[in-house]
């Protein structure tokens, strides 16, 4: 897939030294035959891990273990593509880029041609919107309290509700199929294509330069799934598109506040809160937090999730997620109301204003759940001063002593105490320590997903060495939910281990002649999952068993299909809807 012929490539890389380039974007001192400084990827503020030889052209960064050449680095600290990469260099070089090779060009054609589609297919939703069609729509937003002006702002729209309105109105325009199928304007049935979006109203999501890359519909009722997102396609990813970036990275503002739902930007925008972007029904990733870092340079993220359960939990498993990435974060609850759309409405602007400033750091935010919890427990204080301890355990002394301090105050148990409790806690043989920074992960050549490896990876790897989690697991997963052959054998080899005297399982017990299991053995053991603390580990863990579940009904599901098992079919898709997603 490369667009860029090797010459080129060449040319573009020698006319950027990578020191050069990486000295714009953090400040690097000589130190040997190379340059060290703090990592402008993940943007770290007190450890000098980003190194950067000029011999081979080449970073690394201890740390965060990226690494690479020019271009790896430009793609990471500017988060663009490959291609949008070495066009950023070459202009910088003020090297001309050839033409394409023809042949080579597909996708970045691709590309332009499904932007512009959606482009189009944006002001068509729009005009239907405006005009006789969009009567029923326009009450709706009226109903929601929407303005026309937001309206315009958002550049919202209606699907109207036949089959195939958008298709021919953009064939028309000499658009091809594959086009719109591949941007996920329409899809194919028997009979042909038909709209994908149909009588919903209809939210463009536009990227950081402006261009439509997406769409999410509402339903007007309760047919079929409340909200429509565009698939992933060439232009979107829902893990990495932020709906209104592109308004909000315009703001001026301390806070940047991410929400869950598209109404609730709209009400914010509406209440003068314009700093604000939703995630796409999607957990928060590291691709997001990477683009709040990138257009948000400075700015604190406030996590601003729907009140209920789901919401809540959605907030605490981003915390690891953002403090990775180094994005400042703080985390808000809101009390009356499910959402901050409905927020608004009970209180207002000024209530939100005062709301917004008891927004947390994630650490005070975890303390104040795990103490309401404990309320009214009868156990209440043990476990709260237990869960608390799980918290701060892994801060800096000079911070873990404020808060031991605090919960001293609170409880009336003395900081000796909490300290001792500290020092007992079993933080078990899991390495604390950044060991990433060490290794990289071998890859396993495999069909099955890298997400569903790497939660088989971690859930071997915790049921290996964890002194507490390690029951739960082997209760919960079995074997043969493990696709992966040689990942199987191996985690029932650890369960059988663990069954039958309970004390950690080492590499050495586990290598066989095989040369799959050797290569399985150290894929678990190099490089293993990072946790700040047990409550952030049990959360990791319920969302990987999830997913290996998720992939085993999913495997059975495609076993039934092709066998034509109607029964069996249909309890696997009741098993897959009801899937908890809390384990252990
Ligand atoms: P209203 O219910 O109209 O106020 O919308 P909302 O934006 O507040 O939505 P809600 O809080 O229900 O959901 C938050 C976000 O999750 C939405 O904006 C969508 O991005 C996403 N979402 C909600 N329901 C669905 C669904 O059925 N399918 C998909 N794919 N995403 C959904
Ligand atoms: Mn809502």
């Amino acid at each position: 897939m490369a667009f860029y012929s090797d010459e080129t490539l060449e040319a573009v890389q020698r006319g950027n030294d990578i020191v050069e380039v990486a000295s714009l974007y953090t400040k690097l001192r000589q130190q040997g035959g190379s340059f060290r400084g703090l990592c402008p990827i993940h943007r770290d503020k007190n450890n000098p891990a980003f190194s950067v030889s000029p011999d081979t052209q080449m970073f690394h960064c201890f740390s965060c273990n990226a690494g690479g050449n020019v271009f790896k680095f430009i793609m990471q600290v500017e988060n663009l593509g490959f291609v949008d990469a070495v066009v950023h260099l070459a202009k910088r070089a003020r090297i001309e880029l050839p033409e394409e090779r023809k042949e080579d060009s597909g996708l970045k054609k691709l590309r332009e041609v499904i932007y512009d589609a959606n482009a189009k297919a944006a002001r068509f939703y729009y005009d239907c919107l405006v005009q006789s069609t969009g009567e029923q729509a326009r009450t709706y937003l009226l109903q929601r309290r929407i303005k026309n002006s937001t309206l315009k702002k958002f550049g919202l729209g209606y699907a109207p509700d036949e089959w195939s309105v958008l298709y021919k109105y953009l064939k028309g325009l000499g658009f091809s199929d594959e086009t719109l199928d591949r941007g996920g304007l329409v899809s194919k049935n028997k009979n042909g294509y038909i709209d994908k979006f149909r009588n919903r109203l209809m939210f463009p999501i536009f990227d950081a330069m402006n261009r439509v890359c997406g769409f999410g519909g509402r339903s007007f009722d309760d047919n079929g799934p409340k909200y429509l997102n565009s698939p992933e396609t060439p232009v979107f990813s829902k893990n990495r598109n932020l709906f209104a970036l592109n308004l909000a990275r315009k703001i001026k503002a301390n806070e940047v506040i991410v929400v869950e739902g598209y109404m609730d930007v709209l009400a914010l925008n509406q209440a003068g809160f314009e700093c604000t972007v939703a995630t796409l029904g999607t957990a928060t990733g590291k691709e997001h937090a990477r683009a709040l870092n990138q257009f948000f340079r400075g700015k604190t993220a406030i996590l601003l999730f729907d009140s209920d359960r789901a919401g809540e939990s959605a907030a605490l498993r981003a915390i690891p997620i953002l403090q990775r990435e180094n994005t400042p974060t703080k985390l808000l609850r809101l009390q009356g109301a499910k959402d901050p759309d409905e927020f608004l409405i009970n209180f207002g602007a000024e209530a939100f204003a005062d709301a917004l400033r008891l927004a947390m750091p994630p650490v005070e935010y975890q303390l104040k759940l795990l103490k309401e919890k404990s309320v009214g427990n009868e156990d209440g204080v043990r476990s709260y001063i237990n869960d608390a301890a799980a918290v701060i355990a892994e801060l800096d002394p000079v911070e873990r002593d404020l808060h031991i301090i605090n919960i001293a105050k609170e409880t009336g148990v003395s900081v000796d105490a909490i300290r001792g409790k500290l020092e007992n806690m079993d933080t078990t043989v899991l390495p604390m320590v950044n060991t990433e920074a060490f290794f990289t992960t071998p890859k396993i050549k495999t069909d099955i997903n890298e997400g569903i490896m790497k939660a088989y990876r971690n859930i071997l790897y915790i049921t290996a060495t964890h002194n507490v989690f390690y029951k739960a697991i082997i209760d919960t997963v079995k074997p043969e939910e493990i696709l992966y052959d040689a990942f199987r054998t191996l985690y029932s080899d650890i369960c059988f281990r663990r069954n039958r005297n309970n004390a950690p399982v080492n590499p050495k017990d586990l290598n066989s002649e095989d040369k799959d299991n050797q290569d399985s053995v150290s894929v678990i053991f190099t490089n293993p999952m990072v946790y700040t603390n047990d409550e952030a580990l049990r959360l990791a863990l319920n969302h990987e068993i999830y997913f290996i579940k998720k992939a085993y009904i999913e495997h059975q599901i495609t076993a039934a299909k092709s066998e034509n098992d109607e029964k069996t079919l249909n309890l696997l898709g009741l098993a897959r809807r009801n899937l908890p997603i809390s384990y252990i």
